[in-house]
Protein backbone atom coordinates (compact mmCIF):
# COMPACT_ATOMS: atom_id res chain seq x y z
CA UNK A 1 0.00 0.00 0.00
CA UNK A 2 2.78 2.32 0.31
CA UNK A 3 3.76 2.06 -2.89
CA UNK A 4 0.19 3.38 -4.08
CA UNK A 5 0.68 6.17 -1.52
CA UNK A 6 4.04 7.61 -2.84
CA UNK A 7 2.69 7.16 -6.44
CA UNK A 8 -0.48 9.47 -5.14
CA UNK A 9 1.76 11.93 -3.65
CA UNK A 10 3.84 12.27 -7.02
CA UNK A 11 0.65 12.26 -8.96
CA UNK A 12 -0.70 15.51 -7.04
CA UNK A 13 2.22 17.31 -7.01
CA UNK A 14 1.44 20.03 -8.32
CA UNK A 15 -2.18 20.62 -6.54
CA UNK A 16 0.14 20.25 -3.29
CA UNK A 17 1.83 23.16 -4.38
CA UNK A 18 -0.59 25.39 -4.89
CA UNK A 19 -2.46 24.46 -1.80
CA UNK A 20 0.93 25.05 0.05
CA UNK A 21 1.14 28.87 -1.68
CA UNK A 22 -2.31 29.35 -0.35
CA UNK A 23 -1.05 28.21 3.44
CA UNK A 24 2.25 30.39 3.16
CA UNK A 25 -0.32 33.89 1.81
CA UNK A 26 -1.60 34.02 5.11
CA UNK A 27 0.28 36.76 7.11
CA UNK A 28 0.58 34.46 10.25
CA UNK A 29 2.85 36.45 12.32
CA UNK A 30 2.13 35.45 16.25
CA UNK A 31 4.22 38.18 17.61
CA UNK A 32 2.38 41.46 16.32
CA UNK A 33 -1.49 42.02 18.15
CA UNK A 34 -2.17 43.33 14.71
CA UNK A 35 -2.19 40.31 13.06
CA UNK A 36 -4.32 38.53 15.52
CA UNK A 37 -7.21 37.90 12.31
CA UNK A 38 -4.83 36.56 10.24
CA UNK A 39 -3.66 34.21 12.93
CA UNK A 40 -7.80 33.14 13.07
CA UNK A 41 -7.78 32.77 9.30
CA UNK A 42 -4.46 30.78 9.33
CA UNK A 43 -6.05 28.21 11.85
CA UNK A 44 -9.34 27.86 10.24
CA UNK A 45 -7.44 26.96 6.97
CA UNK A 46 -5.80 24.15 8.34
CA UNK A 47 -8.76 23.04 9.96
CA UNK A 48 -10.80 23.24 6.49
CA UNK A 49 -7.95 21.54 4.63
CA UNK A 50 -7.68 18.57 7.78
CA UNK A 51 -11.52 18.46 7.37
CA UNK A 52 -11.18 18.00 3.57
CA UNK A 53 -9.82 14.44 4.52
CA UNK A 54 -11.51 13.45 6.87
CA UNK A 55 -10.13 13.88 9.76
CA UNK A 56 -11.91 14.79 12.56
CA UNK A 57 -10.39 18.30 13.22
CA UNK A 58 -11.05 21.50 15.52
CA UNK A 59 -10.11 25.10 15.92
CA UNK A 60 -9.42 25.07 19.92
CA UNK A 61 -8.89 28.38 21.68
CA UNK A 62 -6.00 28.80 23.82
CA UNK A 63 -5.11 32.08 26.09
CA UNK A 64 -3.44 33.75 22.49
CA UNK A 65 -3.55 32.18 19.28
CA UNK A 66 -5.73 29.15 18.93
CA UNK A 67 -4.14 25.50 18.28
CA UNK A 68 -5.67 23.23 15.62
CA UNK A 69 -6.21 19.66 16.62
CA UNK A 70 -7.13 16.85 14.28
CA UNK A 71 -7.51 13.32 14.29
CA UNK A 72 -8.48 9.90 12.67
CA UNK A 73 -10.82 7.28 14.28
CA UNK A 74 -8.59 5.62 16.48
CA UNK A 75 -8.95 1.96 16.79
CA UNK A 76 -7.35 0.35 20.01
CA UNK A 77 -4.57 -1.75 19.21
CA UNK A 78 -2.63 0.07 17.15
CA UNK A 79 0.02 2.57 17.80
CA UNK A 80 -0.80 5.84 18.12
CA UNK A 81 1.32 8.83 16.73
CA UNK A 82 1.26 12.69 17.72
CA UNK A 83 2.61 15.10 14.98
CA UNK A 84 3.44 18.29 16.01
CA UNK A 85 4.04 21.75 14.02
CA UNK A 86 3.42 25.46 14.54
CA UNK A 87 1.46 27.56 11.61
CA UNK A 88 2.75 30.60 13.17
CA UNK A 89 5.87 32.87 11.49
CA UNK A 90 8.81 34.98 12.69
CA UNK A 91 8.16 39.06 11.61
CA UNK A 92 9.19 39.36 7.24
CA UNK A 93 10.94 42.52 8.51
CA UNK A 94 13.44 43.79 6.81
CA UNK A 95 11.18 43.99 3.51
CA UNK A 96 13.05 45.27 1.77
CA UNK A 97 15.37 42.46 1.59
CA UNK A 98 12.94 40.59 0.26
CA UNK A 99 13.80 39.31 -3.69
CA UNK A 100 9.85 38.52 -4.19
CA UNK A 101 7.70 39.46 -1.03
CA UNK A 102 7.30 37.39 1.75
CA UNK A 103 3.76 36.66 1.52
CA UNK A 104 3.49 36.22 -1.64
CA UNK A 105 5.30 32.69 -2.23
CA UNK A 106 6.81 32.14 -5.80
CA UNK A 107 9.07 29.01 -7.08
CA UNK A 108 12.57 29.84 -8.52
CA UNK A 109 15.84 28.72 -8.47
CA UNK A 110 18.06 29.74 -5.88
CA UNK A 111 21.64 30.57 -6.21
CA UNK A 112 22.70 27.11 -6.74
CA UNK A 113 19.97 26.80 -9.48
CA UNK A 114 17.66 24.48 -7.10
CA UNK A 115 13.81 25.10 -7.80
CA UNK A 116 13.05 26.23 -4.02
CA UNK A 117 9.52 27.93 -2.76
CA UNK A 118 10.28 31.32 -1.77
CA UNK A 119 8.22 32.96 1.42
CA UNK A 120 8.23 33.34 4.99
CA UNK A 121 7.35 30.20 6.91
CA UNK A 122 8.36 28.65 3.81
CA UNK A 123 10.35 25.94 5.57
CA UNK A 124 9.61 27.39 9.14
CA UNK A 125 7.15 25.49 9.58
CA UNK A 126 4.26 25.91 7.26
CA UNK A 127 6.32 24.50 4.35
CA UNK A 128 7.40 21.36 6.18
CA UNK A 129 3.79 20.39 8.31
CA UNK A 130 2.55 20.74 4.71
CA UNK A 131 4.68 17.48 4.07
CA UNK A 132 2.46 15.65 6.83
CA UNK A 133 -0.68 16.64 5.47
CA UNK A 134 -0.51 15.81 2.08
CA UNK A 135 1.16 12.57 3.21
CA UNK A 136 -1.75 12.19 5.47
CA UNK A 137 -4.30 12.82 2.75
CA UNK A 138 -2.21 10.40 0.13
CA UNK A 139 -2.79 7.58 2.88
CA UNK A 140 -6.71 8.60 3.63
CA UNK A 141 -6.96 8.05 -0.42
CA UNK A 142 -5.73 5.29 -0.19
CA UNK A 143 -7.68 2.83 2.19
CA UNK A 144 -6.78 4.87 5.41
CA UNK A 145 -4.20 5.81 7.53
CA UNK A 146 -2.42 3.09 9.19
CA UNK A 147 -1.81 4.05 12.98
CA UNK A 148 -3.93 6.17 14.75
CA UNK A 149 -2.92 9.99 14.42
CA UNK A 150 -3.10 13.16 16.60
CA UNK A 151 -1.77 16.13 14.31
CA UNK A 152 -1.10 19.55 16.60
CA UNK A 153 -0.34 22.64 15.25
CA UNK A 154 0.31 25.75 17.12
CA UNK A 155 0.41 29.48 16.49
CA UNK A 156 2.60 30.30 19.70
CA UNK A 157 5.88 28.59 18.64
CA UNK A 158 7.92 31.80 17.11
CA UNK A 159 7.33 33.38 20.54
CA UNK A 160 8.16 30.97 23.10
CA UNK A 161 4.96 28.94 22.78
CA UNK A 162 3.69 30.94 26.24
CA UNK A 163 -0.06 28.80 25.95
CA UNK A 164 0.92 25.71 25.23
CA UNK A 165 1.97 23.71 28.90
CA UNK A 166 -1.72 24.39 30.05
CA UNK A 167 -2.94 23.53 27.08
CA UNK A 168 -0.46 20.01 26.67
CA UNK A 169 -1.90 19.73 31.01
CA UNK A 170 -5.04 20.57 30.65
CA UNK A 171 -5.92 17.51 27.26
CA UNK A 172 -3.44 14.98 28.04
CA UNK A 173 -6.13 12.32 27.32
CA UNK A 174 -6.57 13.56 24.38
CA UNK A 175 -2.85 13.98 23.33
CA UNK A 176 -2.00 10.45 24.63
CA UNK A 177 0.13 8.86 21.92
CA UNK A 178 3.16 6.13 21.82
CA UNK A 179 5.36 8.82 20.05
CA UNK A 180 5.54 12.11 18.72
CA UNK A 181 6.90 13.11 15.45
CA UNK A 182 8.36 16.73 14.70
CA UNK A 183 9.32 18.25 11.25
CA UNK A 184 10.62 21.44 12.12
CA UNK A 185 14.60 20.86 11.91
CA UNK A 186 17.04 20.69 8.73
CA UNK A 187 18.81 18.02 7.03
CA UNK A 188 22.05 17.59 7.83
CA UNK A 189 23.26 18.97 4.43
CA UNK A 190 21.55 18.80 1.06
CA UNK A 191 21.53 14.94 -0.20
CA UNK A 192 21.93 14.08 3.14
CA UNK A 193 19.02 13.91 5.47
CA UNK A 194 19.51 13.51 9.02
CA UNK A 195 17.27 12.74 12.42
CA UNK A 196 17.91 15.43 14.95
CA UNK A 197 18.68 13.95 18.21
CA UNK A 198 19.12 16.39 20.25
CA UNK A 199 18.27 20.67 20.82
CA UNK A 200 19.46 23.27 22.33
CA UNK A 201 17.15 25.00 25.04
CA UNK A 202 17.11 28.68 25.53
CA UNK A 203 17.04 31.34 28.26
CA UNK A 204 16.02 34.18 26.96
CA UNK A 205 16.01 37.74 28.96
CA UNK A 206 15.19 41.26 28.25
CA UNK A 207 17.28 43.58 30.09
CA UNK A 208 16.45 47.90 30.45
CA UNK A 209 19.14 50.21 32.58
CA UNK A 210 17.12 53.06 33.62
CA UNK A 211 18.97 56.77 34.78
CA UNK A 212 17.83 60.00 35.22
CA UNK A 213 13.85 60.69 34.83
CA UNK A 214 14.46 62.04 31.48
CA UNK A 215 16.58 62.11 28.20
CA UNK A 216 19.45 65.14 29.06
CA UNK A 217 20.67 67.41 27.04
CA UNK A 218 24.84 65.84 26.76
CA UNK A 219 26.86 69.25 27.28
CA UNK A 220 24.48 70.30 30.25
CA UNK A 221 24.54 67.22 31.85
CA UNK A 222 27.30 64.94 30.01
CA UNK A 223 29.93 63.48 32.84
CA UNK A 224 27.66 64.25 36.01
CA UNK A 225 25.26 61.94 35.56
CA UNK A 226 25.09 57.94 34.65
CA UNK A 227 24.07 57.31 31.05
CA UNK A 228 22.45 54.01 30.94
CA UNK A 229 23.65 53.53 27.21
CA UNK A 230 27.40 53.03 28.42
CA UNK A 231 26.48 51.33 31.35
CA UNK A 232 24.70 48.47 29.36
CA UNK A 233 27.31 48.47 26.92
CA UNK A 234 29.85 47.75 29.65
CA UNK A 235 27.01 45.11 31.65
CA UNK A 236 27.42 43.39 27.65
CA UNK A 237 31.09 43.36 26.94
CA UNK A 238 31.13 41.62 30.36
CA UNK A 239 29.37 38.46 29.53
CA UNK A 240 32.36 37.08 27.62
CA UNK A 241 36.12 36.03 28.50
CA UNK A 242 38.58 36.78 26.31
CA UNK A 243 38.80 33.04 25.08
CA UNK A 244 35.27 33.26 24.33
CA UNK A 245 33.65 31.28 27.28
CA UNK A 246 30.43 32.83 28.94
CA UNK A 247 32.11 35.03 32.00
CA UNK A 248 28.58 34.52 34.51
CA UNK A 249 29.06 32.63 37.17
CA UNK A 250 27.14 28.97 37.39
CA UNK A 251 26.61 29.61 33.75
CA UNK A 252 28.05 26.11 32.79
CA UNK A 253 26.65 24.43 35.82
CA UNK A 254 25.54 20.62 34.84
CA UNK A 255 27.31 21.08 31.38
CA UNK A 256 28.34 17.96 29.95
CA UNK A 257 31.47 16.84 28.28
CA UNK A 258 31.05 15.70 25.34
CA UNK A 259 30.98 11.63 25.02
CA UNK A 260 33.11 9.90 22.95
CA UNK A 261 30.58 8.39 21.08
CA UNK A 262 29.41 11.53 19.94
CA UNK A 263 32.09 12.92 19.36
CA UNK A 264 33.26 9.49 17.08
CA UNK A 265 29.94 10.30 15.67
CA UNK A 266 30.65 13.89 14.51
CA UNK A 267 33.86 13.97 13.27
CA UNK A 268 32.89 11.43 10.43
CA UNK A 269 29.86 14.06 9.12
CA UNK A 270 31.92 16.57 6.25
CA UNK A 271 32.19 19.54 7.68
CA UNK A 272 34.05 22.48 5.61
CA UNK A 273 34.98 25.40 7.84
CA UNK A 274 35.44 27.66 4.58
CA UNK A 275 32.20 26.71 3.37
CA UNK A 276 30.44 27.21 6.06
CA UNK A 277 32.07 30.69 6.84
CA UNK A 278 31.72 31.96 3.20
CA UNK A 279 27.91 30.68 3.08
CA UNK A 280 28.07 34.18 5.62
CA UNK A 281 29.85 36.34 4.23
CA UNK A 282 32.58 36.18 6.69
CA UNK A 283 36.19 36.40 6.95
CA UNK A 284 36.87 34.69 10.44
CA UNK A 285 34.50 32.51 12.79
CA UNK A 286 34.68 33.32 16.73
CA UNK A 287 33.15 31.17 19.73
CA UNK A 288 34.62 29.54 22.66
CA UNK A 289 37.77 28.62 22.41
CA UNK A 290 38.64 24.60 22.34
CA UNK A 291 35.27 23.15 20.38
CA UNK A 292 34.78 22.75 16.87
CA UNK A 293 32.00 24.17 15.12
CA UNK A 294 29.73 21.84 15.43
CA UNK A 295 30.50 21.09 18.86
CA UNK A 296 29.52 25.15 19.85
CA UNK A 297 26.09 24.63 18.09
CA UNK A 298 25.31 21.49 19.06
CA UNK A 299 26.60 20.69 22.69
CA UNK A 300 27.72 24.16 24.06
CA UNK A 301 25.42 26.81 25.32
CA UNK A 302 25.69 30.30 24.38
CA UNK A 303 24.75 33.90 25.37
CA UNK A 304 23.96 35.81 22.50
CA UNK A 305 22.80 39.80 22.34
CA UNK A 306 19.91 39.71 19.85
CA UNK A 307 18.62 43.56 20.19
CA UNK A 308 20.08 46.67 21.97
CA UNK A 309 18.11 50.17 21.77
CA UNK A 310 18.63 53.24 23.21
CA UNK A 311 18.93 56.93 22.69
CA UNK A 312 18.52 58.53 19.38
CA UNK A 313 17.99 56.40 16.30
CA UNK A 314 16.42 58.78 14.19
CA UNK A 315 18.35 60.89 11.03
CA UNK A 316 21.15 62.56 11.90
CA UNK A 317 22.53 63.91 15.30
CA UNK A 318 21.06 64.51 18.16
CA UNK A 319 23.02 65.48 21.44
CA UNK A 320 21.68 63.40 24.87
CA UNK A 321 21.58 61.53 27.29
CA UNK A 322 19.00 58.26 27.11
CA UNK A 323 17.20 58.04 29.75
CA UNK A 324 17.14 54.27 29.47
CA UNK A 325 19.19 51.49 27.68
CA UNK A 326 17.57 48.03 26.98
CA UNK A 327 18.64 45.09 25.17
CA UNK A 328 17.30 41.34 24.14
CA UNK A 329 19.67 38.88 25.19
CA UNK A 330 19.46 34.78 24.55
CA UNK A 331 21.09 32.22 26.09
CA UNK A 332 21.27 28.85 24.59
CA UNK A 333 21.18 26.02 26.87
CA UNK A 334 22.45 22.13 26.40
CA UNK A 335 20.84 19.50 28.67
CA UNK A 336 21.72 19.37 32.28
CA UNK A 337 21.49 22.83 32.16
CA UNK A 338 18.49 24.12 34.55
CA UNK A 339 17.11 26.78 32.60
CA UNK A 340 15.90 28.78 35.63
CA UNK A 341 19.43 28.50 37.48
CA UNK A 342 20.53 30.13 34.40
CA UNK A 343 18.12 33.37 34.43
CA UNK A 344 19.07 33.90 38.39
CA UNK A 345 22.91 33.30 37.31
CA UNK A 346 22.18 36.28 34.90
CA UNK A 347 20.26 38.30 37.26
CA UNK A 348 22.84 37.94 39.61
CA UNK A 349 25.49 38.53 37.19
CA UNK A 350 24.18 42.29 35.84
CA UNK A 351 22.90 43.32 39.89
CA UNK A 352 26.34 42.32 41.10
CA UNK A 353 27.96 44.52 38.18
CA UNK A 354 25.58 47.97 38.29
CA UNK A 355 27.03 50.34 39.18
CA UNK A 356 25.64 53.39 41.61
CA UNK A 357 23.14 55.49 40.46
CA UNK A 358 21.36 52.95 37.94
CA UNK A 359 18.45 50.95 38.33
CA UNK A 360 17.92 47.90 36.28
CA UNK A 361 14.58 45.56 35.23
CA UNK A 362 14.09 42.18 33.56
CA UNK A 363 11.53 40.56 31.62
CA UNK A 364 12.23 36.80 31.06
CA UNK A 365 10.65 36.28 27.44
CA UNK A 366 10.95 32.23 26.99
CA UNK A 367 12.79 29.39 28.70
CA UNK A 368 13.16 25.92 27.34
CA UNK A 369 15.60 22.95 28.58
CA UNK A 370 18.13 21.11 25.94
CA UNK A 371 17.36 18.26 25.21
CA UNK A 372 19.03 14.70 23.79
CA UNK A 373 16.79 11.55 22.88
CA UNK A 374 17.89 8.32 22.83
CA UNK A 375 19.21 7.40 19.27
CA UNK A 376 18.94 3.50 20.53
CA UNK A 377 14.92 3.01 20.20
CA UNK A 378 12.66 1.21 17.25
CA UNK A 379 11.14 4.47 16.64
CA UNK A 380 14.69 5.51 15.18
CA UNK A 381 15.35 2.84 13.04
CA UNK A 382 11.89 3.57 11.62
CA UNK A 383 12.46 6.89 11.22
CA UNK A 384 15.90 5.96 9.76
CA UNK A 385 13.99 3.24 7.35
CA UNK A 386 11.58 6.50 6.23
CA UNK A 387 14.41 8.94 5.19
CA UNK A 388 15.72 6.12 3.35
CA UNK A 389 12.75 5.65 1.35
CA UNK A 390 11.65 9.67 1.33
CA UNK A 391 15.17 10.55 -0.18
CA UNK A 392 16.78 7.70 -1.17
CA UNK A 393 19.65 8.16 0.85
CA UNK A 394 20.91 6.79 4.08
CA UNK A 395 20.26 9.45 6.71
CA UNK A 396 22.89 10.59 9.55
CA UNK A 397 22.29 11.28 12.91
CA UNK A 398 22.29 15.21 14.42
CA UNK A 399 22.30 17.78 16.66
CA UNK A 400 20.61 21.12 16.06
CA UNK A 401 21.26 24.09 17.57
CA UNK A 402 17.62 26.23 17.83
CA UNK A 403 15.22 25.37 20.09
CA UNK A 404 11.87 23.79 20.08
CA UNK A 405 9.97 24.10 23.40
CA UNK A 406 7.40 21.83 22.81
CA UNK A 407 9.75 18.55 22.97
CA UNK A 408 10.68 18.68 26.26
CA UNK A 409 6.92 18.99 26.83
CA UNK A 410 5.75 16.48 25.57
CA UNK A 411 8.43 14.37 27.03
CA UNK A 412 7.38 15.76 30.98
CA UNK A 413 3.36 15.71 30.11
CA UNK A 414 3.08 13.14 27.88
CA UNK A 415 5.53 10.45 29.07
CA UNK A 416 6.67 10.08 25.13
CA UNK A 417 9.99 10.80 22.73
CA UNK A 418 10.21 12.66 19.89
CA UNK A 419 11.44 11.97 16.38
CA UNK A 420 12.88 14.89 14.96
CA UNK A 421 12.70 14.25 11.03
CA UNK A 422 13.06 17.56 9.94
CA UNK A 423 13.41 18.11 5.98
CA UNK A 424 15.10 22.06 5.58
CA UNK A 425 18.62 22.68 4.08
CA UNK A 426 21.29 24.93 6.46
CA UNK A 427 20.94 27.22 3.59
CA UNK A 428 16.89 28.07 4.04
CA UNK A 429 17.50 31.49 6.00
CA UNK A 430 15.33 30.33 7.87
CA UNK A 431 14.17 33.32 10.86
CA UNK A 432 16.08 35.99 7.62
CA UNK A 433 14.52 37.67 4.37
CA UNK A 434 14.29 35.17 1.62
CA UNK A 435 13.44 32.42 3.34
CA UNK A 436 13.20 28.98 1.18
CA UNK A 437 11.96 25.69 0.99
CA UNK A 438 13.88 23.06 -1.48
CA UNK A 439 11.11 21.38 -4.13
CA UNK A 440 13.09 18.51 -3.80
CA UNK A 441 13.35 18.47 0.32
CA UNK A 442 9.07 19.59 0.35
CA UNK A 443 8.27 16.36 -2.46
CA UNK A 444 10.98 13.79 -0.34
CA UNK A 445 9.82 15.25 2.59
CA UNK A 446 6.06 14.18 1.88
CA UNK A 447 7.07 11.05 1.07
CA UNK A 448 9.09 10.38 4.26
CA UNK A 449 5.84 11.93 6.04
CA UNK A 450 3.62 9.06 4.41
CA UNK A 451 6.73 6.16 5.33
CA UNK A 452 7.04 7.20 8.50
CA UNK A 453 3.23 6.36 9.29
CA UNK A 454 3.42 3.18 7.27
CA UNK A 455 6.80 2.14 9.58
CA UNK A 456 5.40 3.71 13.06
CA UNK A 457 2.46 1.01 12.49
CA UNK A 458 5.28 -1.60 13.41
CA UNK A 459 5.37 0.18 17.15
CA UNK A 460 4.77 -1.89 19.69
CA UNK A 461 1.58 -0.39 21.43
CA UNK A 462 2.52 -0.32 25.54
N1 LIG B 1 12.24 25.46 13.71
C1 LIG B 1 12.92 26.32 14.60
C2 LIG B 1 13.99 25.63 15.40
C3 LIG B 1 15.04 24.88 14.63
C4 LIG B 1 15.37 25.18 13.32
C5 LIG B 1 15.71 23.86 15.25
C6 LIG B 1 16.35 24.46 12.64
C7 LIG B 1 16.69 23.15 14.61
C8 LIG B 1 17.01 23.44 13.28
C9 LIG B 1 11.90 26.96 15.52
O1 LIG B 1 10.79 27.48 14.82
C10 LIG B 1 12.50 28.14 16.20
O2 LIG B 1 12.86 29.07 15.54
N2 LIG B 1 12.55 28.10 17.53
C11 LIG B 1 12.91 29.22 18.31
C12 LIG B 1 12.34 28.95 19.68
C13 LIG B 1 12.11 30.15 20.54
C14 LIG B 1 11.29 31.23 19.92
C15 LIG B 1 11.53 29.72 21.87
C16 LIG B 1 14.41 29.39 18.35
O3 LIG B 1 15.14 28.39 18.29
O4 LIG B 1 14.85 30.52 18.41
MN1 LIG C 1 10.06 26.13 13.50
MN1 LIG D 1 11.46 29.41 13.88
Amino acid sequence: MLDRVLQTIDAERSETLERLKDFLRIPSVSTKPDHARHMKECAEWLHWELDNIELDARVMPTGGHPIVLAKNVHRTGRPTVLIYGHYDVQPPEPLELWTTPPFEPTVRKDENGYDAIYARGAVDDKGQVWCHVRALAAWQANGGIPVNVTIFVEGEEEIGSPHLTEFITGHKDELRADIAVISDTNQYARGLPAITYGLRGLAYMEITVFGASHDLHSGLYGGTVPNPANVLCELLAALHARDGSVAIPGFYDGVLPLSQTERGLWARLPFDERTFRNDLGLSDLSGELGFSVLERIWARPTCDVNGITSGYQGHGAKTIIPASASAKVSMRLVPNQDPAAVKSAFEAFIRSRLPAGVRVEFVTHSRAPGIVISIESPAMRIASAALRTGFGVEPVLIRGGGSIPVVSQIKSSLGIDTLLVGFGLPDDRVHSPNEKFDMDAFFCGTRTAAALLHGLGELKVT
